[in-house]
């Protein structure tokens, strides 16, 4: 049980304190109100509790002004047994959410819901139970005391006709609009009116702390233009418009009024305000594609296609078959269709509602082009490496990555030069690649007179253990040295992080966006010019390494391409993936991207698929700031929960910031979301200039200190509690928080951990002594006797005729192809002494093939990749069972050394 109220009020997760905190500030005024009511406390802990929650409550419709004045009216009169009644009718409408449709939800009075006017309170018809529900920001210079006036002309605009029903909330500051922006999920527009003032007119503390970050950055100047930057940065999907006093014409001219959807003339019909604002709603509810299949699916249609599932007859009326019928439902069949039936459009060549679906897409995710992917981001990996590489191009690749990206070389006949992330053998897996790794592999291709052939950098973002770069900074960087590479992005476990004003920057995306507008901006090519004349005429290598490089404006070309699973963070359907463009070179590439599609994209692509992408952009674009919200609350509620449980931290930890990103990667100081220092400024500072941090939302949980494996943990939670997770290291598993989880998760997730830890307590102290010195030899053996990462050796020279002195990219497609000749080919196995004289002696062992041990899950041999000793020594250290592209049986695979005898090119020919 989180103890939020006594935390201090400018720590982080105060921050990230979502609904669920809302929630438990409500229970606990319960709690205090039945305690005064009964004689067990007294009012003035209540008037506290209130008075602490004012200054947030006023940024949500509900409860309201009226419900507030008459909860603080029943406490100035002493009556406990009122103030806790309505107390409690509050606090269950905001957890059930009831207030949306229940109009008696807003009524001072109990019981008296058929009386609910539809002016005061604001009295939602029963009709709305159907119509989705969300809330307007109004930000005005009128005095606070019209403001329930002013709220109750809003409502008397609703129609019948509506699509949504909505509630206005209203403030009167510029700081106030937003943090009611930043704590508010429910917001989907707001109208500013010009003549707010600047400072809030409340103290606290966690108010303040969210707007000294704010003025910091964007200045405190109170303009409707100013606010309007300022949300369209923190929410970029919210609608703004501005309501002028005079000079319309102006402020619709300014180069500031992009952030608005429009600008009104404040003596015009409010009823124009309200439609606008039903139509901005609209244009993002709308899901072209799945609205039409939606019409689709009620068409009365004989099909005489190769489509038997397609209607369900031949499922509802088997006897044998029926129940798959019964199980997922009619529609599912109704919805099946093709895109030659005729009616839908076609994933390979959009011109109709998935084109519009895209395009929409693009708008969400901040890209100018998005491609839908219905085979996972496997393939949206490889579509974008075949699409942007052509054979002979060398691709800086972070050898960690997802294997999609090695076989998209391959078939790319691209060449890979592979860069190392920094290791964390303690916890058998890898962090990120340092930026300085990245840049030293550029000034070396420049160096060997190759950076010409380089043109891609493909990094993964985050990884799968929550590191996340500092994506702009490593664009920015190495556009300095090379002003048109491309980025490939592989955002597959990111794709949510658009959603958070905190992670956004970080994103791909997002950052391109930020380096875009500083291209466009005037002084930035000062800025280059100064640090070109500090450089001098040849600047070393150290000196290239060792700052910031600032790019030329004039010369860059930004390439931007970022691949996500959106079945992973958001509610897509399986395999649904999302490739997102935002090159200025688009136009040179198109016909090849084209060319992937058509590599890549079944003929056949699933029509709920392709839907499910269109439903996830509504979702995100509506609701998506206050899932991800969600999402990083519940995983601070878990981080919190097992730091402060004594018996579950006695065998269980979860890493925080400091363990997982070494010191020198974290320059602003940043330890952890809960450490007791950290506060939005330093939290919001290490995201904008440390070279890594933490996604909040993936969490390593140690338990190698509890005895046990990452695999052995993962099958128990599993089997035993029906917990399930995504990864695996020796000696910890990794949690992830998403927008479906809720505090009952959390809740569970604790009560199994104590029921463990429990359980490995009474084990240690009723068992004899040697239980005690197996278990720890076990947590030794888990935590200190770990293998050494074994970083890529090199390609062996038969498949780098064509490399660089300095540089170990090669030719991995020849490497591969060397395999298909089954002559060429000898395996050794493991065991084998022959290994260890090969080892030594040589001739060199090379593998023939992909060697993924899983976990941890990255290549720890490439097809061409010369065996070293490390990688030998891991192997045979490996407990894993899985080792995809190794049967322990046959031993490794490797290419014949009598092949590789042969003077370089003339036996194993270029595959490309
Ligand atoms: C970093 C990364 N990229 C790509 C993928 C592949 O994504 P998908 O499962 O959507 O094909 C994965 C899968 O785990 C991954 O971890």
């Amino acid at each position: 049980m989180r103890k939020q109220a006594s935390r201090h009020p400018s720590q982080i997760d105060r921050f990230f304190a979502g609904p669920g905190a809302r929630g438990d500030q409500w229970r606990n005024l319960v709690e205090l109100a039945e305690a005064w009511s009964d004689g067990r406390g007294g009012r003035n802990k209540v008037e506290a509790a209130l008075d602490e929650m004012t200054a947030t409550e006023e940024f949500h419709a509900y409860p309201g002004f009226e419900l507030l004045t008459a909860l603080r009216e029943h406490v100035g009169q002493n009556d406990a047994h009122a103030t806790a009644s309505l107390a409690r009718r509050i606090t269950r409408a905001i957890l059930t959410r009831s207030f949306r449709q229940n109009p008696g939800d807003w009524d001072a009075h109990e019981g008296d819901e058929a009386a609910a006017p539809d002016v005061l309170p604001p009295a939602l018809g029963r009709s709305d139970a159907q119509r989705p529900y969300f809330e307007v920001l109004i930000v005005t210079g009128v005095p606070a005391a019209r403001w329930p006036a002013l709220a109750a002309e809003w409502r008397r605009l609703r129609r019948p006709l509506d699509c949504f029903v909505y509630e206005p909330v209203i403030v009167g500051s510029f700081e106030d609009a937003f943090c009611a922006a930043m704590l508010n999920p429910d917001f989907a527009a707001v109208i500013v009116h010009e003549g707010f003032s600047f400072r809030s007119r409340h103290d606290a503390p966690i108010l303040r702390t969210l707007t000294a970050a704010v003025e910091q950055h964007e200045g405190a100047e109170a303009s409707a233009l100013n606010l309007a930057q300022v949300l369209k940065r923190v929410r970029p999907e919210l609608d703004l418009y501005l309501v002028a006093n005079g000079r319309v014409e102006d402020i619709a001219g300014s180069p500031k009024a992009t952030a608005l959807r429009r600008v009104f003339y404040a003596v015009e019909e409010l009823l124009e305000l309200h439609l606008a604002v039903l139509e901005g709603v609209q244009a993002r509810y709308e899901t072209p594609f799945f609205d039409n299949l939606k019409k689709y699916a009620q068409r009365p249609i004989g099909t005489f296609h190769a489509l038997p599932i397609a209607r369900g007859k031949s499922i509802f009326k088997s006897d044998w078959i029926r129940d798959m019928g019964e199980f997922y439902g009619p529609t599912l069949f109704l919805a099946e269709s093709s895109a030659t039936t005729g009616g839908l459009d076609s994933l390979l060549e959009p011109t109709g509602n998935i084109k519009k679906a895209q395009e929409l897409a693009a708008r969400a995710f901040g890209a100018d082009h998005v491609f839908f992917v219905t085979n996972g981001t496997s393939t949206s990996n490889k579509m974008a490496v075949q699409a942007l590489l052509a054979p002979g191009d060398i691709a800086i690749v972070d050898r960690n990555c997802h294997k999609s990206h090695h076989y998209g070389m391959v078939l790319a006949g691209a060449q890979p030069l592979y860069v190392e992330a920094f290791p964390m053998t303690e916890y058998s897996m890898y962090g990120a690649v340092p930026l300085r790794t990245i840049k030293q592999a550029l000034l070396n291709l420049k160096a060997d007179g190759r950076l010409h052939r380089a043109k891609m950098v493909d990094l993964t973002n985050c990884t799968f253990d929550g590191h996340i770069y500092n994506t702009r900074r490593v664009m920015e960087e190495c556009l300095a040295i090379k002003p048109d590479l491309i980025f490939l992005w592989d955002e597959a476990w990111f794709g949510f992080a658009r959603f958070s004003p905190f992670l956004r920057p970080r994103t791909a995306m997002g950052a391109a966006n930020d380096i875009e507008a500083w291209l466009r901006d005037p002084k930035s090519v000062a800025k280059y010019e100064k640090q070109q004349a500090e450089l001098g005429e040849n600047p070393t290598d150290d000196a290239l390494l060792n700052r910031r490089l600032i790019p030329d404006p004039r010369r860059v070309k930004l390439r931007v391409y970022q691949t996500n699973s959106t079945h992973k963070s958001m509610s897509a359907l399986r395999q649904g993936s999302m490739l997102l463009v935002k090159d200025v070179e688009f136009h040179t590439v198109e016909a090849q991207f084209h060319e992937a599609v058509f590599t890549h994209a079944s003929t056949s692509p699933n029509q709920q698929l392709i839907a499910s992408l269109d439903v996830a952009r509504r979702q995100m674009e509506l609701e998506g700031y206050g899932l991800v919200h969600n999402a990083i609350e519940v995983a601070l509620a878990i981080r919190q929960a097992i730091a402060a449980h004594p018996l579950i931290s006695k065998y269980f930890q979860i890493l925080g910031s400091d363990k997982m990103v070494p010191v020198q990667y974290r320059e602003s100081g940043f330890i952890d979301y809960l450490d007791g220092k950290t506060n939005w400024a330093l939290a919001t500072r290490s995201m904008q200039d440390d070279e890594f941090c933490l996604d909040p939302t993936r969490m390593t949980l140690v338990c190698g200190t509890a005895g046990l494996d990452g695999t052995q943990f993962k099958g128990l939670l599993a089997n035993r509690y029906n917990i399930q997770l995504n990864k695996t290291s020796r000696n910890s598993i990794l949690l992830q928080s998403n927008i479906n989880n809720t505090r009952s998760d959390v809740a569970h997730l604790i009560r199994v951990l104590v029921e463990i830890s429990g359980e490995i307590d009474r084990r240690l102290e009723q068992g004899r002594a040697n239980v005690r010195q197996a278990f720890d030899a076990r947590v030794k053996s888990l935590m200190t006797d770990v293998p050494d990462l074994p970083n890529f050796s090199h390609f062996h020279d038969a498949f780098r005729a064509d490399a660089g002195r300095r540089t170990n990219e090669g030719d991995i497609r020849s490497g591969f192809y060397a395999a298909y000749d089954a002559a060429h080919c000898e395996y050794i196995r493991l065991a084998d002494p022959e290994i260890d004289r090969r080892l030594k002696e040589g001739p060199d062992l090379v593998s023939a093939n992909f060697v993924i041990p899983y976990p941890p899950g990255f290549p720890i041999m490439v097809p061409g990749q010369v065996i070293t000793r490390e990688t030998i020594d891991f192997m045979r250290k490996l407990d894993v069972k899985e080792i995809h592209g190794y049967d322990a049986a046959e031993g490794l695979k490797l290419v014949h050394a009598d092949l590789l005898a042969k003077p370089a090119g003339a036996t194993v020919k270029r595959a490309a």
